[in-house]
C-alpha cells in the first residue's frame, strides 16, 4: 500500500482527480472503456467536483458504487445523490452506464439485483474508497461478519446510520487494477493509527490485484493534527 501524504483536503482532491483522469485515459486506450467504483460519504465530493471540470472521454465511462444507503432514490443522503450532484449532472456519462445500486428496494433484494448486474464485470479499472472513524470502508464495518464468496452484501445493522445498506464485498472491491483510498481530517487519525499498527480493520482487508494507494492529508495522520 503506497501512502501519499498531502497538505490539505484540496490537495487530496486534486491528486485523486489526477489519478482518476490518468487511469481513465489508460483504460480507454487499452480496452475502450473505463470501469470505476465510486466511494460514498462526504470526502470524495471535492474530488468529484474537480473531476467534473476535467476533460475525459465520458462516453466510455462505466460507473459503479462501492456501497449505498437504503434510502429513497432521491434522498440527499444517498451516495448516488451526491455523485449525481457533483459529477453526473455536469458531464456526459451515458445514463445506461451509470449503475446505481437499487438500495431503495431494501438490502437483500438490492444486493441480489446488483450482484446479477456485476456478473462478468470485474476487474474494475479503479476502485475509490473512503474510511470511517472506526476503520470501516464502503459499508463493511468492524466486528461484523461478512458472508464470504458473495460479491454484494446486504447490511442490516450498520453502526453508521442508516443501518440498512448494500455493500460490495472486500473480495470484489479488490478485483481492480487500481485501488485508491481518499482520507482527510483529524477525526480519522485514530483509525489510521490502528490500521498502521496492524489491526485487521475492514480498510486493512482491502488488497487489490493491482496497485493500492492511500491519498491522505496531514490532519488524518496520527499525532499530526494541530
Ligand atoms: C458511506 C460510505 C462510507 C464512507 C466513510 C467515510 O456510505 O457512508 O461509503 O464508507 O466512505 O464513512 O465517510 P466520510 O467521507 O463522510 O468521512
Amino acid at each position: 500500500m503506497k501512502w501519499t501524504v498531502l497538505e490539505n483536503p484540496d490537495a487530496v482532491a486534486s491528486t485523486a482527480r489526477d489519478r482518476i483522469v490518468q487511469a481513465s485515459k489508460l483504460a480507454i486506450a487499452a480496452r475502450g472503456e473505463f470501469h470505476i467504483v465510486l466511494a460514498g460519504g462526504n470526502t470524495p465530493a471535492r474530488t468529484y467536483a474537480l473531476l467534473a471540470m476535467a476533460s475525459c472521454d465520458w462516453e466510455h465511462w462505466h460507473v459503479w458504487f462501492g456501497d449505498e444507503r437504503c434510502l429513497p432514490i432521491d434522498h440527499p443522503d444517498r451516495n448516488s445523490f451526491m455523485a449525481d450532484k457533483t459529477l453526473f449532472s455536469k458531464v456526459g456519462i451515458p445514463a445506461s452506464q451509470i449503475h446505481v445500486i437499487p438500495a431503495e428496494a431494501g438490502p437483500a433484494k438490492a444486493a441480489k439485483q446488483y450482484a446479477a448486474l456485476l456478473e462478468g464485470v470485474p476487474p474494475f479499472d479503479m476502485v475509490l474508497l473512503g474510511m470511517g472513524e472506526d476503520g470501516h470502508t464502503a459499508s463493511l464495518f468492524p466486528g461484523q461478519a461478512h458472508i464470504s464468496g458473495k460479491t454484494v452484501l446486504p447490511i442490516f445493522d450498520a453502526p453508521k446510520l442508516p443501518a440498512q445498506r448494500v455493500s460490495l464485498s472486500a473480495e470484489i472491491l479488490g478485483q481492480c487494477r487500481q485501488l485508491l483510498f481518499l482520507i482527510t481530517g483529524k477525526d480519522k487519525a485514530v483509525a489510521v493509527s490502528r490500521w498502521q499498527q496492524g489491526e485487521l480493520l475492514p480498510v486493512a482487508m482491502m488488497n487489490s490485484i493491482g496497485n493500492s494507494e492511500v491519498v491522505i492529508d496531514r490532519q488524518a495522520l496520527p499525532g499530526k493534527s494541530d
